[in-house]
């Protein structure tokens, strides 16, 4: 008999062909996430599941009583309870490398976005009120040649940083739990302290994935050691920032904007008072979201489902079950 399992995403084509050559499957096709009480209805008769937006937690885990393999589709997995998966004995699988490339043009796309001002400039074209030349209030701030301090240089900051050397000509330097040498040597990025890399960058990116350890990173503190001309871009996970503190930071012109792909609750609340800052760039996370990518990181998602039902090891089991 085939074994079971559950798809709380829209899926493509393939990938259900794919899928349906080894398992027999249940899929959740709406874009709105599947209501918790129905998930926890249906999980104990499922042997796999895959999601990206399911809380895999010690509740959810003691009602999946067949699950072995759950599959995340994106290379973040703050929506699992590690601990609990492990003690479960359940594998758990993400999606990295597919995504790196599509995220740092995003990445990058979001940095000169906030610095030229580009979707406020696009709505004063579009709103009629070009009628006169640009003076200073329509000015931005240059990109090239300033300095870029990335915080989290994993795969995906490696990318930015190389199209910030070599497309930009920006000074880069980086801080992380640990030196990343070859990424030194390949790029010609540095390694900083938290304290110098925030209290010297023009543009700070946080990288980092959101853990009990990350939670609230950048703070209060961390925004007012910050240069004032300092330009703070979020593509990582919302709650690795003090989002508050973010705020009062931008009100009391402590940092000159914020561009952010994540925000601490998601969707984010139309009453978040960062929607109305003319300084801060806003998008709905979508760092990997374009037609081509997430494809592959559905397919990938799959492929690590059926190896891990088979009793194989999946290419991607996240790094503390391996
Ligand atoms: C991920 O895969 O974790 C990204 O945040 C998706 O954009």
């Amino acid at each position: 008999m085939k074994k079971k399992v559950l798809v709380t995403e829209p899926i493509p084509q393939k990938v259900i062909e794919y899928l349906e050559k080894e398992v027999e499957l249940e899929r959740w096709d709406k874009s709105e996430k599947m209501p918790r009480e129905q998930l926890l209805e249906k999980i104990p008769s499922f042997h796999g599941l895959l999601t990206s937006k399911d809380t895999i937690d010690k509740e959810f885990l003691q009602t999946a009583n067949r699950l072995e393999v759950v599959s995340n589709i994106s290379v973040g997995y703050d929506n699992f309870d590690v601990e609990a998966i492990k003690k479960a004995n359940v594998l758990a699988t993400h999606t990295p490398y597919v995504l790196d490339e599509t995220v740092a043009d995003l990445i990058f796309g979001l940095l000169l976005a906030t610095a030229r001002r580009i979707p406020e400039l696009h709505q004063y074209v579009r709103e009629g009120k070009w009628n006169r030349s640009v003076d200073h209030t329509l000015f931005g701030y240059n990109v090239h040649h300033k300095k870029l301090g990335i915080i989290g240089m994993g795969r995906i900051g490696e990318k930015v940083a190389r199209r910030a050397k070599s497309g930009f000509e920006m000074d880069v330097s980086y801080h992380n739990r640990n030196r990343n040498k070859k990424v030194e040597e390949e790029l010609g990025v540095y390694y900083e302290e938290m304290e110098e890399l925030l209290q010297t960058s023009d543009f700070i990116l946080l990288m980092t994935p959101l853990t009990k350890q990350t939670f609230h990173l950048i703070d209060e503190e961390a925004f007012r050691k910050m240069k004032r001309t300092c330009f703070f871009i979020n593509a990582a996970r919302g709650a690795v920032v003090d989002e508050d503190a973010l705020i009062n930071a931008l009100r009391n012109k402590e940092i000159l904007g914020a561009g952010l792909d994540v925000f601490e609750q998601e969707p984010v609340s139309p009453a978040n008072p960062l929607l109305k800052m003319e300084n801060v760039v806003t998008l709905p996370h979508i760092g990997s979201a374009t037609a081509e990518t997430r494809e592959q990181m559905k397919l990938f998602a799959a492929k690590n489902m059926i190896q891990g039902l088979r009793g194989t090891k999946p290419d991607a089991l996240i790094k503390e079950l391996q």
